[in-house]
């Protein structure tokens, strides 16, 4: 792949993801220097003139999410300004799970963000397992790239004993099932429920497969408090799993997750590098390459 009108620019949340994104594409690769003010505004400048007339932003908007999503849009607007045509890679794209009003009186945030990305000159967004279709369906222009064959793919070198697709919801079934096809394999979905109000995670204790002996793979969109994983990590050992993997497109990780997963019987966290650290195992960069690809071509990839 390459492509010489092309520059990609690397925000401040995903250097090493762009690098590997221009790479792929054979684009030349502009850094953004960031500098945090001591009331918190972000200044950002591009180290170089992004004069291409196509420009690939790549920005994960993990924590600080606000200033990651805002410093996104920062970007987006000098490189539409200087008569770019934009593509914005969020491959974490905040608030992507408010996408509805739950309980009265709250906000479809990610409709926001939408609009937000939009007025800021991204004509397009590639995101990487969006939380919901709801989320999907507010944005004129994505492309939601799924993790799940990269992770699949990751499982299958792991000598797995007897694996079992474990998604510790019914909302990521069909996420979880893929998995278990590529891995030719089986999954269950647990019932999980969470509280609207506290946010504390149930599962109920009926789980609808054999798990005895099994290697058990949960797989979710997401790691954040690592509530949902902890709580479906112990009822798999109740149920006498043999190994449990927990593998995720966004390892989030807030606070102790990673140690209480651990704590739980977790024996090793996968992500993508959709936010960088140790459990950023399955790189992401061929994939979002080619789906920026396909978006300035006007070609929608399917998730
Ligand atoms: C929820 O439906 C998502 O798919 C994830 O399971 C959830 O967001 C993970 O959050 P936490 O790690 O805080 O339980």
């Amino acid at each position: 792949m390459s492509s010489s009108d092309m520059t990609v620019i690397a925000g401040p949340s995903s250097p090493e993801l762009a690098a590997g994104i221009a790479r792929q594409l054979g684009a030349g690769l502009v850094s953004a220097e960031l500098r945090v003010f001591s009331d918190g505004e972000s200044k950002i400048r591009l180290l170089a003139g992004a004069k291409k007339n196509k420009c690939v932003v790549v920005q994960s908007t993990y924590p600080p999410t606000d200033s990651h999503l805002l410093q996104a849009m920062m970007i987006a607007k000098k490189c539409a300004d200087d008569g770019a045509q934009v593509c914005a890679v969020i491959p974490y794209l905040a608030y992507a799970r408010q996408d509805r009003a739950f309980l009265e009186g709250e906000v479809a945030t990610i409709a926001l963000v939408a609009r937000l990305l939009e007025a800021a000159g991204a004509h397009s967004v590639v995101t990487v397992d969006m939380h919901s279709q709801i989320g999907l369906s507010y944005f004129k222009n994505i492309t939601n790239v799924s993790s799940i064959p990269l992770l699949a793919a990751h499982a299958k070198a792991m000598k797995l004993h007897s694996p079992l697709a474990v998604s510790p919801d019914a909302g990521g079934a069909a996420r979880a099932q893929e998995f278990a096809r590529l891995l030719g394999t089986e999954m269950v979905a647990l019932k999980k429920t969470r509280d609207r109000t506290t946010g504390e995670v149930t599962i109920d204790p009926e789980v609808d497969a054999s798990v005895s002996g099994r290697d058990a793979i949960l797989v979710d969109d997401m790691i954040s408090s690592g509530g949902s994983i902890v709580k479906a990590a112990e009822l798999l050992k109740k149920e006498g799993a043999n190994r449990i993997y927990a593998m995720c497109a966004h390892a989030l990780l807030i606070g102790d997750a990673a140690k209480n997963i651990m704590a739980a019987g977790v024996q090793d966290i996968v992500a993508t590098n959709s936010i960088p650290g140790k459990h950023a195992k399955v790189d992401l960069a061929p994939a979002l390459a080619q789906a920026a690809m396909a978006a300035f071509a006007g070609k929608k990839q399917e998730a």
